[in-house]
């Protein structure tokens, strides 16, 4: 067990302390033999903008969507811990008089929270997640909102519940964040899979993506983004920020590239590039959408998960998992990349 930097805050972009790298290399340890890695989340870039993820949760439903969004973001994880941890009493709905029930019912409820998010400031993207209560946020959320300042930062807010939209919830705490700039929410059921989660976040406007753009656009005339045309349609990709990228980048910048492509282990398509580009190989879990460097001299497309040491070029915006499988169909296609003028 990881132990977090203070409080309840995680801080997966700073050094390690001792305490964590020690627990870290114990947990390794244990592992059962045979495994030789632990799970790693796939690495992000680092856009030098913040994200924190803020939930409240009991049963873990928001907890579980929280850690996807985490590994998918590269954000800092806030867990919002009440003073006095509800008991399952208290979060009985079909008993009218529970303190759960009791505290929805009453506006001015602020149950209080124990600890702090550490400089607040320092974050741009707040992502808000909690479970739904009688079709609204619980009242804890509302301490939280009153708790800092909101404005100017970008607020997100996400749920779980039985089966609830997430409905008039979120908008109901716009009021209690002041300047903040609010994107709309998203319900998930506790056991959403990371490529639900991921497909959402790919669609949000967020400002670390208009940031990762501008800059892009502010190093001259290099495209952040590359076309990938396959039987009539085109698919827009963010490319990465490394050396492999800008490699391609320059290639596709003399013409655009068509490549013959196999479907291979009904995870990817994937074919030569005709040179061999400069590697950052690293291990990798791929997810739907991501575009590969694979040996250096071939390109892969995911469809699929898959866990290798390779160099990731770039990756499809905009497109569900789903709709990427029936864009590739399950046999071999020739796809043409270009750069996004
Ligand atoms: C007091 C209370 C009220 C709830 N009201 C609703 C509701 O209106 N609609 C719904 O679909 N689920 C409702 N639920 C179920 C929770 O939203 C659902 O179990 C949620 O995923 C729990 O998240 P957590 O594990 O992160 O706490 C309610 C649960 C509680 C405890």
């Amino acid at each position: 067990m990881i132990a977090p930097v203070s409080g309840n805050i995680f801080a997966p972009k700073e050094d390690a302390t001792r305490a964590q790298v020690a627990a870290a290399l114990m947990a390794f340890d244990q592992l059962p033999k045979g495994q030789t890695e632990p799970e790693q989340p796939a690495p992000q870039p680092d856009t030098g903008e913040h994200v924190l993820i803020a939930y409240f949760s009991n049963t873990n439903q928001t907890e579980n969507i929280a850690n996807l969004l985490q590994s998918i973001l590269n954000a800092d994880l806030y867990k919002i811990t009440p003073e006095t941890p509800y008991t399952s009493a208290d979060l009985n709905y079909n008993n009218d008089s529970c303190r759960a029930n009791q505290e929805q019912n009453d506006n001015s409820a602020r149950p209080a929270i124990s600890g702090s998010v550490e400089n607040m400031a320092q974050y741009d993207t707040v992502f808000l997640g909690y479970p739904i209560w009688w079709g609204q946020a619980p009242r804890i959320i509302s301490t939280f909102l009153e708790s800092y300042d909101f404005s100017g930062k970008t607020i997100v807010p996400f749920c779980t519940s039985g089966s609830s939209p997430i409905g008039s919830s979120a908008e109901n705490l716009h009021a209690l964040a002041f300047g903040a700039n609010w994107l709309d929410g998203q319900r998930f059921s506790g056991s959403a899979s990371s490529e639900t989660v991921e497909s959402w976040v790919s669609g949000l406007d967020l400002p670390e993506k208009q940031a990762h753009n501008a800059a892009a656009q502010t190093k001259g005339d290099a495209s952040a983004m590359m076309k990938i045309t396959i039987n009539g349609t085109t698919l827009t990709a963010a490319l990465e920020d490394n050396s492999s990228a800008d490699a391609l980048r320059e290639l596709l910048a003399n013409s655009p590239l068509t490549v013959q492509m196999s479907d291979y282990g009904s995870m990817e398509k994937v074919g030569p590039i005709g040179q061999s580009l400069p590697r950052n190989d690293r291990q990798t879990d791929t997810q739907a959408g991501d575009i590969i460097l694979y040996q250096g001299n071939q390109i892969v497309i995911y469809y699929d998960t898959n866990s290798w040491n390779f160099t990731r070029l770039g990756r499809i915006e905009g497109t569900t998992a789903q709709e990427l499988r029936g864009i590739l169909g399950s046999g071999d296609i020739r796809a043409t990349f270009s750069l996004e003028e």
